[in-house]
């Protein structure tokens, strides 16, 4: 960091964006560890495959919890027939006000597009599902989909384009998963019963194995311990990698004020995400909610 002090502001700040993007891949046993169905895991040292067929979905988890940073993995989703599976890949802290960054891809009949469902929940309140088109086929090749974290926001990319943006809105009274540290999973099940076409659409279980393929785990973030305050059994990690004298002062990259809110090329992607592949939001879903949230009616986006 020293060196940075002597480099102009731009060139630093485009240290700052690389030193993310080149942060090198680890293995997967590395960072994560199967959490159910062994048997339905496939390594070969680089590419990883969890397998769904009618007598199991399979998951797995990563081996710490972590405040902040950044978690990307590469996946290429169930090619052909994935109707009424779900590939659902997510950060979670654990206990009964647990927060969570869902990415959910849910899988569609041969030739019909995936959808990728998104959705956050904040002290163990869900209920903020926005749903998206991608703008490419993801059963033919691997996208980096991935989840940036910091104290201002919640970013979730596709291929590096934000495609959701969760502002901290505290000042406006709305609560932001900031004290409770989040492991990282991913799993493939059966959810025929919603996931396509609203649940007309079964499994075809004559399809199946169906297979999910992973590679590029990228973990750039603060390891910080799962812990419970006592009462009420809520996490509360807010000591653990936030700068101050516990951490040594320990600065990291994510707090940089650059990165509290999207820069304004970022800012034109998500625009076209949301005017181009967006078909669902429940921001605007006034039946669901007569009364508009309110972290969407100061949606600054
Ligand atoms: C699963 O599918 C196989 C082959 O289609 C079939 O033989 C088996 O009975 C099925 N098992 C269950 C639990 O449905
Ligand atoms: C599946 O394809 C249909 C028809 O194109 C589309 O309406 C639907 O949104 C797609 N996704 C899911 C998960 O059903
Ligand atoms: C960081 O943790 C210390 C305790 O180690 C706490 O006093 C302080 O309020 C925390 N700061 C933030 C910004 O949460
Ligand atoms: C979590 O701990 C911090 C000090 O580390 C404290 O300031 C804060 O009020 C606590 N939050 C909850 C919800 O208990």
């Amino acid at each position: 960091m020293a060196s940075s002090l002597l480099l102009p502001l731009s060139l630093s700040l485009l240290l700052l964006a690389f030193a993310s993007s080149s942060s090198s891949s680890s293995k997967f046993d590395d960072l994560f560890q199967p959490s159910w169905a062994l048997d339905h895991f496939n390594y070969n040292g680089d590419t990883l495959q969890l397998k769904l067929d009618n007598y199991s979905g399979a998951g797995f988890s990563s081996k710490s919890k972590y405040m902040f940073g950044k978690v990307t993995i590469q996946i290429k989703l169930i090619a052909g027939d994935s109707a009424g599976t779900v590939t659902a890949y997510y950060m979670s802290s654990d206990g009964p006000s647990h927060n969570e960054f869902d990415f959910e891809f849910l899988g569609n009949t041969t030739g019909e597009p995936y959808t990728v469902q998104t959705n956050i929940y904040v002290n163990g309140v869900g209920n903020r599902e926005q749903r998206l088109k991608l703008w490419f086929d993801p059963t033919q090749d691997f996208h980096s989909y991935s989840i940036f974290w910091n104290r201002r926001q919640v970013i979730f990319l596709v291929d590096e384009t934000p495609v959701r943006v969760h502002t901290n809105m505290e000042d406006k009274g709305v609560p932001f998963p900031g004290d409770q540290s989040m492991g990282v999973y991913s799993s493939i099940w059966n959810a025929d019963d919603w996931a396509t076409q609203g649940g007309r659409v079964k499994t075809d279980w004559s399809h199946s194995p169906f297979v999910a393929s992973y590679k590029g785990f990228e973990i750039d973030a603060c390891e910080c311990p799962s812990s419970y305050a006592t009462g009420g059994g809520v996490a509360n990690n807010t000591a653990c990698c936030n700068g101050s004298a516990a951490d040594d002062g320990k600065k990291f990259w994510w707090d940089e004020p650059v990165l509290s809110e999207l820069n304004v090329h970022q800012s034109h992607q998500l625009l076209w995400v949301r005017a181009n592949h967006m078909i669902y939001d429940y921001c605007t879903d006034t039946a669901r909610f007569p009364v508009t949230p309110v972290e969407c009616v100061h949606h600054r986006h």
